[in-house]
């Protein structure tokens, strides 16, 4: 494997770790190496004390000994490069010498504008042969036509067999488990549908700021970073219809026929259906935290959106007239991820205080689905109380260790699986979805609305629900 962009902070805080854990478990093919490409000048050694001051920061303690590391570094290279320098290809070429031909899985985990020269510097060096594989992060572009045109150009170089376009949240346990629970159980089926569901939920809120990527976020902003990627995924598992097979091609194409369903937004309705916020100074634990404009690399002026709230539709048989409300923010006062599927109530009320059921599916910092239901209190009398049917994955699976999304996925690409990776026409799809949205929120040249840093967001947002007499599952 060959990791570009070996010294920023998905290598070294995400990837490492992830490929620490599968070494410490056996799962890496025994002669598989790792090489780390970066400008920075380093010598190995230098590499790998930094490696390791951040492996052992994101591993827990007790998964960390010395000589698991000392094996996990002789797999591990550092090489020198400037990406944007075919010659520098050149000389890794020399420097991977026979490797090469036992197959190699670039990784990009470099700014999305490097992914087509260095697809084209791997091509014309003689790196990019059929026994090779390409990983790109998201964003995949920032508008429709850049994610084709880097689609296009991935596309001369590398088969799409041969392309992982990555996405996390494909990777996180529950998310699994969503498509489990929809497809291994007859339960929920008959329901899963309008009529029966009044809406859907879902919310990913961070507590963390922009940290030190203000240079790419501010570029980005929270639709581009979160929304076109991981909550259109996680929308797509909710409503997506059962696949034939659970095998890449099958999963995707039920995904994007969701993605290509999803009722535009352009024009007025951009501000009627959206919200976008960025965060004022406030308090998160107790802290000051300064607002959005005063982080690093970060414009003054700045008119990113640091939150964004949607209120979806998706046009197919299944869905019509289901809202899907869709929020994510930094800086917001909880760090949590969950999918609420909000339950019509009860057609006929034979007793008081009855509520319609609720399941929700939390993905983090618990990995939980419980569902609301109604029972009646102890006693004399019809009082009714909301009851939980709970099932906690960490004590349902105690002495199991929970896997990074990370994990799973690399083990994914090493052994060609690409179920949970986003094919190009998902890619597409998303985008055409989202690029109105954003050129609405340009014509109508409204700043994102404040909101203080640890709060639940804009009002706005609340609004978006409010007015028709729903409101956030906070
Ligand atoms: C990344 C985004 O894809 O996901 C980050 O670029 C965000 O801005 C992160 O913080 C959130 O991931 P998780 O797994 O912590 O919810």
């Amino acid at each position: 494997m060959l990791v570009f962009g070996g010294t920023g902070d998905l290598a070294l805080h995400k990837l490492l770790p992830a490929l620490y854990h599968l070494h410490r478990e056996g799962r890496l093919p025994a002669d598989m190496r790792i090489h780390v490409a970066a400008l920075n000048d380093l010598q190995r050694g230098a590499y790998l004390t930094l490696a390791e001051r951040h492996c052992r920061a994101q591993v827990a303690r007790s998964e960390f000994a010395l000589d698991t590391w000392a094996s996990f570094a002789e797999r591990l290279d550092y090489f020198s490069m400037d990406l944007s320098q075919s010659a520098d290809f050149g000389r890794l070429a020399k420097f991977l010498g026979h490797s090469q031909q036992r197959g190699c899985i670039y990784y990009l985990a470099t700014a999305p504008d490097l992914f087509e020269p260095i697809a084209e510097h791997l091509h014309n060096a003689g790196l990019a042969g059929a026994n090779t594989r390409i990983v790109l992060e998201k964003p995949i572009g920032h508008s429709l036509e850049s994610a084709q045109e880097i689609n296009q150009s991935i596309g001369r170089v590398f088969a799409e067999s041969q392309v992982f376009r990555i996405d996390h949240y494909l990777g996180k346990e529950t998310v699994q488990n969503l498509m489990a629970l929809r497809f291994a159980n007859a339960l929920f089926e008959p329901v899963w549908r309008t009529g029966h569901i009044d809406h859907v939920q879902i919310t990913v809120s961070e507590t963390l700021g922009v940290e030190n990527r203000g240079g790419y976020y501010d570029h980005t902003g929270a639709m581009r970073d979160m929304l076109q990627n991981h909550l259109l995924q996680l929308l797509c598992l909710v409503a997506m219809e059962a696949p034939v097979r659970f095998d890449a091609e099958a999963v995707r194409n039920e995904k994007v026929k969701i993605l290509q369903a999803l009722k535009p937004i352009s024009g007025l309705d951009v501000q009627d259906k959206t919200v976008r916020g960025q965060y004022a100074a406030g308090k998160i634990g107790g802290q000051d935290v300064p607002a959005y404009y005063f982080e690093k690399n970060v414009d003054n002026d700045s008119d990113t959106e640091t939150f964004v709230a949607v209120h979806a539709e998706i046009d197919n048989w299944r869905w019509a007239g289901v809202p899907f409300y869709l929020r994510t923010g930094k800086r917001m006062a909880k760090k949590y991820s969950e999918i609420v599927i909000q339950f019509k109530p009860v057609p006929h009320r034979l007793f008081e205080g009855s509520q319609a059921n609720r399941l929700l599916i939390s993905l983090q910092p618990e990995e939980r689905i419980s569902l609301q239901l109604m029972g009646k209190s102890p006693g004399r009398g019809m009082r009714l109380t909301p009851m939980e049917l709970d099932l906690n994955l960490a004590q349902v699976f105690p002495q199991n260790r929970r896997w990074d999304a990370y994990e799973r996925l690399l083990l994914d690409v090493i052994e060609g699986d690409s179920t949970l990776f986003m094919r190009r026409d998902e890619v597409d799809a998303a985008w055409s979805w989202v690029d109105p949205i954003i050129k609405g929120w340009h014509e109508s040249y409204q700043n994102p609305r404040p909101y203080p840093a640890g709060s639940n967001g804009p009002e706005q947002a609340q609004n978006l629900l409010e007015r028709s007499g729903r409101e956030w599952h906070d």
